[in-house]
């Protein structure tokens, strides 16, 4: 991979070649409850922020040459303004969607938290972080927020029969792969399958992966009692299972 120092220079080669496709001049996308800090802002044209928008700037193209994550860093090291960043498109979401959602996530959180140096924010289609301190390869247990699916009356008892060991079974699947991702299905009675899908960001080694899973299966458990499905959506990782299907777009193999 790249080192991130010289990624801006090849960003500057490949930019105009794939700025369409990966949407750089894309409408803000705003994220939902997203947890910025309050305190010790970054200004105006200070070196955070020129590290901070250089990072940013980069993060889409970066995303999508590297299977729609990438974890890097701007700035001079070890100095005060350096900036630490983290994306990843969720993988129940399309390409197209995963574009969109990295290429307008920047101006998403920076309209809605201006200043603020440390910032996770979990969108519909990606996720996006960034901080003056490296958090990456600690699974971050933070729920951002939930999604309750609704629909079809089920029979609790038979629902989490399903989802439950499928889920636990996904946890451990997705740690244990390299693309950090595992989706499955298991059946719900003779007609209908539960599908379900597990993923963690590609900082996190099969150790983080898995704990930060099970604490989402965790939550899925208490939360989920008697619905048609459920997803919990984290900075580290990500939940989801359904009573019928649901589109997976496995991420694409890093380019670099
Ligand atoms: C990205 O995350 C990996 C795994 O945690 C880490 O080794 C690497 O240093 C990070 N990259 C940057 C640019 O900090
Ligand atoms: C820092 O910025 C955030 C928004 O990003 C704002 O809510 C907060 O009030 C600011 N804090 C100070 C001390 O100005
Ligand atoms: C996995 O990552 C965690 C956090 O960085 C680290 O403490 C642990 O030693 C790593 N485990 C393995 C097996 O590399
Ligand atoms: C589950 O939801 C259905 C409506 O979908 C409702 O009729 C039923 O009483 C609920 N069961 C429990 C145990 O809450
Ligand atoms: C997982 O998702 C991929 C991509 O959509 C799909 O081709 C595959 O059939 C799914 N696997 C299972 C077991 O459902």
């Amino acid at each position: 991979m790249a080192s991130f120092q010289r990624l801006p220079l090849l960003l500057a080669v490949i930019a105009s070649l794939c700025a369409a496709a990966v949407g750089q001049d894309g409408k803000p996308v705003l994220p939902f409850a997203p947890s910025c800090s309050t305190t010790d802002n970054y200004t105006d044209g200070s070196q955070y922020m020129k590290n901070l928008d250089q990072l940013l700037a980069g993060l889409p193209v970066a995303a999508a040459f590297n299977g729609w994550f990438y974890n890097g860093t701007s700035g001079a090291p070890g100095t005060p303004d350096q900036v630490f960043g983290l994306t990843m498109c969720y993988a129940d979401r399309n390409a197209k969607e995963c574009q969109e959602c990295l290429a307008g996530a920047a101006a998403g959180i920076k309209s809605m938290c201006p200043g603020s140096r440390n910032v996770r924010a979990a969108y519909d289609a990606c996720v996006l972080r960034y901080s003056p301190t490296p958090s990456f390869s600690i699974a971050d247990l933070d729920v951002a927020f939930y999604v309750n699916l609704a629909g079809t009356a089920i029979d609790p008892e038979r629902m989490r029969n399903a989802w439950l060991p499928l889920m636990t079974d996904l946890a451990g699947r997705a740690a244990s792969s390299p693309s950090r991702v595992a989706n499955a299905t298991t059946p719900y009675d003779a007609a209908s399958l539960v599908y379900g899908l597990a993923q963690c960001t590609r900082d996190l080694n099969a150790t983080e992966c898995s704990r930060c899973l099970s604490s989402l299966v965790g939550q899925l458990r208490t939360r989920f009692t008697n619905e048609t499905g459920g997803a919990v959506k984290a900075y580290s990782c990500y939940v989801r299972y359904q009573l019928g299907a649901f589109d997976v777009t496995l991420p694409p193999e890093p380019l670099w």
